[in-house]
């Protein structure tokens, strides 16, 4: 039996737990807000779209789809823009003038998740915005003590979990044979995290199937029950879904096999796996070989990880590796790899790069891609053990003596 563990992350968008690695997906500060944070901010979408009007994108651990969910929010609402910039009648727009195309390889081994990602509530009603406007001393003392109130409200549009359901029905026709994949969404204790419109959706384009009529035309049906949700300037956008050539491959597998056979160079690369000591094997020099071979020269890799190890394997791959700052909590909260060194704002320091030449930074290894990870984990423990390189803990005393920090 699937075990399907949803709770409300701080930001009102659900997370997940993982029995099986005891973990969580998605950090308890707000799975949305870091999908946006660290891959799609950081990633600076809207200069790329400027000068280009394909996109090539790989969302390694695609999971519930958080970091494709925000790119595509993102880009719907870099559309929008646009269209309304241009004219406002949407009969007499220069469509060469807004013409994308998009690709979008996600990959992931679990197919249960990929199948569930676009029923996932896009966020809950959110308890401290209501809250706020009771104006309450109590009230505002209680959401400064749970820190909900200085949240950034990132979200994404209800439109997002459509366009992925008939991307998913499309490419994945079993999704309705998937007894259990049912059972998740009709459970009670579930129905919190459950977006109903999308499960009656579901249920609707099952229906539609059995009786061999056309799926992937929008009904009068989703009209009713869905189109009434989005806004103005996304009904344009969704107009634009015919002319904007939008493809996503889900792939189910391990990334390293995914992409060995893969040809394709990618623009910006997610990598969200689980850390580097639950699953080493995506955090590897080797693997980074492998995705030195798939981006484009004017390409990033957008990864939430600080690691050390992580950001020597980098560099051993021939990248060019900076970090990922954030403004508003004066924060470090990821690493960019990229082939050029003008994609890197923010460089390493000398303490980052202490830490690299310390047996913090000795790298991960799995020369043939084919290791698992416990014994990934065991060689790098017995090359830390036999190493002559300092201790993490000496060079951060070391430096903390000189600099006096
Ligand atoms: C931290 S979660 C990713 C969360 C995801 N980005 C989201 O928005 O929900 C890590 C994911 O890595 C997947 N995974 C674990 N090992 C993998 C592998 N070798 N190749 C591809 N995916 C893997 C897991 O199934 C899990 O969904």
């Amino acid at each position: 039996m699937y075990e399907f563990c949803p709770y409300f992350t701080n930001d009102g968008s659900v997370g997940l737990f993982c029995p099986k690695e005891d973990d969580i997906y998605h950090s308890t500060y707000g799975a949305l807000s870091e999908a946006y944070e660290k891959f799609i901010l950081p990633a600076d979408f809207e200069k790329f779209f400027k000068t280009n009007n394909n996109i090539k994108i790989l969302d390694i651990c695609y999971g519930i789809g958080y970091n494709s969910k925000s790119f595509l929010n993102y880009f719907y609402e870099i559309l929008s823009k646009k269209i309304a910039a241009v004219n406002s009648s949407i009969d007499t727009i220069d469509t060469n003038n807004i013409f994308y195309k998009i690709y979008i390889k996600a990959i992931d081994t679990d197919k249960k998740l990929m199948f569930l990602s676009p029923f996932i509530k896009s966020k809950k009603t959110i308890l401290d915005l209501n809250l706020k406007k009771l104006n309450i001393p109590r009230v505002e003392k209680f959401l400064q003590k749970n820190s909900i109130g200085n949240k950034k409200q990132y979200k994404y549009n209800k439109f997002i979990n459509l366009i992925l359901l008939r991307k998913i029905i499309k490419t994945h026709p079993e999704i309705f044979d998937d007894k259990e994949l049912v059972e998740i969404l009709t459970d009670s204790k579930n129905s919190q995290y459950i977006d109903s419109n999308m499960l009656r959706l579901f249920k609707h384009y099952k229906n539609k199937r059995y009786k061999n009529t056309s799926i992937f035309n929008l009904s009068i049906f989703l009209h009713n029950i869905y189109y009434k949700y989005i806004s103005k300037s996304y009904k344009k956008a969704l107009k634009y879904l015919k002319i904007n050539d939008l493809s996503i491959d889900f792939i189910v597998d391990d990334a390293r096999n995914a992409l060995k056979n893969d040809l394709i160079k990618y623009d910006y690369v997610f990598l969200d796996a689980f850390t580097p000591s639950k699953c080493p094997c995506l955090w590897t020099k080797d693997f980074f070989d492998l995705l030195y071979k798939h981006l484009s020269d004017d390409g990033m890799i957008l990864t939430y990880s600080n690691s050390a190890a992580v950001r020597n394997a980098f560099m051993q791959a021939g990248f060019f590796v900076g970090k990922i700052y954030n403004k508003d909590y004066d924060k470090f909260i990821g690493t960019i790899a990229a082939k050029k060194l003008e994609k890197i704002k923010t460089s390493l320091s000398e303490y980052d790069l202490g830490l690299i030449n310390s047996k913090a930074g000795i790298v991960y290894r799995d020369e043939n891609l084919k290791l698992d990870n416990f014994q990934i984990k065991a060689n790098r423990a017995k090359a830390v053990e036999t190493s002559n390189l300092m201790s993490s803990s000496k060079f951060i005393k070391n430096f903390r003596g000189v600099n006096n920090v």
